[in-house]
Formats: structure tokens, sequence, C-alpha cells
């Protein structure tokens, strides 16, 4: 016989449910085992199709309602979200069987302070995918990295990414809902919050699962 589940202190209370989403997608920052660390990020391209890929979640800030992701400018996500700023984030935690769906609108930074402080935190390594010749996407005859083949299996120092720059961009995705599922034997959990412009606070309320 399937034993019940032991329930979380969550289970059934709203404000903690919003506690625990905060804290399964603030943990991807700093813990690369976190699913949460490497969430799919949905953008919608010219023709209306949703467009979907995994990025890696680089900061969170609950006061600004911000993730940050890094991507290149030259991107088609980049060009997509250009076009229309709506963005989704979608997390499935199985350890803690919770799926989080968040929505909102991308903000492009590749100048000023929040991107400069992103390119000159990032290892050298994870930059030099931004020293490709040509635009992520760009159709190739022959198999390759897009890098120059100089830098191919080799770190570059900072002089040589200085001019690679431009092609960085922080994503700074401004959360307008979360979408919580919990997953239980004794019945699953749902619930939404959406940042209320006019009281300046989140609203909550559950759903049926
Ligand atoms: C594990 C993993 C992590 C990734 N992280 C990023 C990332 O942080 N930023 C990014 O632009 N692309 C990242 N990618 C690549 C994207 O999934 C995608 O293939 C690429 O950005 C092109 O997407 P686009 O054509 O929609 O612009 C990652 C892919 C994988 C598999």
């Amino acid at each position: 016989m399937n034993q019940p589940d032991s329930l979380p202190e969550y289970y059934d209370d709203l404000t903690l449910s919003f506690e625990e989403a905060w804290g399964l997608i603030t943990a991807g920052v700093t813990n690369r085992n976190s699913p949460s660390h490497m969430p799919v990020i949905g953008t919608v391209d010219a023709l209306g199709v949703p467009q979907m890929r995994v990025m890696v979640l680089r900061n969170v800030s609950r006061e600004e309602r911000t993730l940050r992701f890094h991507t290149d400018s030259r991107s088609t996500k980049a060009a997509q979200l250009h076009h229309n700023a709506a963005t989704s984030v979608l997390i499935y935690d199985a350890a803690a069987k919770v799926q989080i769906r968040i929505s909102g609108k991308a903000e492009f930074s590749s100048q000023g302070d929040i991107a400069d402080t992103a390119w000159l935190t990032s290892t050298p390594f994870a930059r030099r995918c931004y020293m490709a010749e040509a635009a992520p996407g760009t159709p190739i005859a022959e198999p390759s990295s897009g890098l120059p083949t100089w830098i191919e299996g080799k770190q570059p120092d900072e002089a040589q990414l200085a001019d690679y720059r431009e092609n960085f961009a922080a994503l700074l995705v401004k959360v307008e809902t979360i979408e919580w599922l919990y997953l239980a034997n004794a019945g699953h959990r749902r619930a939404r919050w959406h940042w209320d412009t006019g009281q300046h606070a989140w609203a909550g309320c559950w759903l049926i699962p």
C-alpha cells in the first residue's frame, strides 16, 4: 500500500507556497545542480510560434522582480524579444515535485552597468562563446564552433575578449506572474500570483490543479 505523502508546511498555505516558489527559483543562481539553474525560456517568433530553449539563470532579484540571463545580442531570441517582449520561464524541480511557470517581459541590456558587470564577472571560457564571427544560427557549409580558429581550445584573455563585448547582452525578465503546481498523492496544489501594479504588491489565489 502506498504510504501517504509527508506533506510540507506550505501545502495548504498560499503565503508559504509563494516563499517556497521564490526559494526554488533563487536556488538556481548558486546551485548548479538545482533544476532552476537551467530553466526553459520561451519567446514568440514573428509568426506567433512559441520558441523555447535552455538558458543558465545568472541572477534573481526578488525586489526588482527580475531574472537575469546572458545571451548573444545577435541571437534569434534577441530579435524575437525586440519584436515581442513576452517571455516565459519554465522550471520543473522533480525532487521538490514542483512545476513553476513564470511569465514576464524581457528587457535587454547590452550597454551600461548591468551588462558591463555581467560581462566582467563571467569566466573567460563562458565569454568565449561571444567570439563567434557570425551570428548564432547562421547557416554554414561545414560543421564549426563558429569561433576564430586561433582561440579554439584556448582560454581568451581580457584583451582578446574586449573586441567581442558588443556581442554580449544581459537579458532581464521582469516577472509578472508566477504559477505553482505541487504534486502530491494527497491532492495536487496549484496557485498563481500576479504583480498588481496598482497595489504594488503580489496578489495570489489557489487554482484547481
Ligand atoms: C545546458 C544549456 C545551457 C545553455 N545556456 C545558454 C545561455 O545561458 N544563454 C544562451 O543564449 N544560450 C544558452 N544555451 C543555448 C540555447 O539553448 C540555444 O540553443 C541558443 O541560445 C540559441 O537560441 P536562439 O536561436 O533561440 O537564440 C544553452 C543550452 C544548453 C543545452
